[in-house]
């Protein structure tokens, strides 16, 4: 089997196993550790030479828990520094890895003063400084925001627990800790 192939069946497999998101972003994102390790994306024939989204592979039947897993492939040309657009993915995991370039993720989570009366501040936790080879997972809930390298051009990789086009999210203002529901057909592209 090809490295695609081989990636597209641990995938299948960790969908297939049970349906502990924990688990199987595990093994999503170790099974890409591996695929980056021998070259892939851009090994893939679904890959091109242009700045963009490439569609590698989508099933209908596995994800968590239902149907639509998707793997797709980017190249980021260099990014401007931008304002962190936090954001979730709903019901839905993700697993983001870096082929080439890099990635900063920031993930973010509501903290609760103890005076319970009182409103919880979006916070930022954890930077998640993404070089080529690595991977990581955001799980159903968590929150996080994303920059581009503003230095290079960056190809990287998203696998989806389902197809975000249908369900509900989430964009987070850290500024005024406030949040507004979108899909992601209808809202600006910033947000992945
Ligand atoms: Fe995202």
């Amino acid at each position: 089997m090809s490295t695609e192939e081989t990636l597209i069946a641990d995938v299948e497999a960790a969908f297939a196993a049970g349906e502990d998101a924990r688990l199987q972003a595990q093994a999503i994102a170790d099974a890409m550790r591996t695929a980056f390790a021998e070259g892939w994306p851009e090994t893939s024939e679904k890959m091109g030479s242009d700045d963009g989204t490439y569609l590698i592979h989508a099933n209908d039947e596995l994800g968590h828990p239902n149907g639509g897993f998707r793997i797709y492939a980017y190249r980021q040309p260099q990014q401007p520094e931008s304002p962190q657009s936090p954001h979730d993915h709903g019901p839905c995991f993700v697993v983001y890895g870096v082929a080439r370039g890099g990635n900063v993720h920031t993930r973010w989570a509501w903290q609760y003063s103890d005076d319970t009366t009182q409103a919880p501040e979006l916070t930022p936790m954890q930077t998640v400084d993404q070089g080529p080879g690595e991977a990581a997972y955001f799980l159903p809930g968590e929150i996080h925001s994303t920059q581009g390298s503003r230095t290079e051009e960056t190809v990287y990789v998203r696998i989806t627990s389902q197809s975000l086009e249908e369900v509900w999210r989430h964009r987070y203002n850290p500024a005024h800790h406030s949040s507004r529901a979108f899909k992601a057909s209808g809202s600006p592209t910033r947000t992945s």
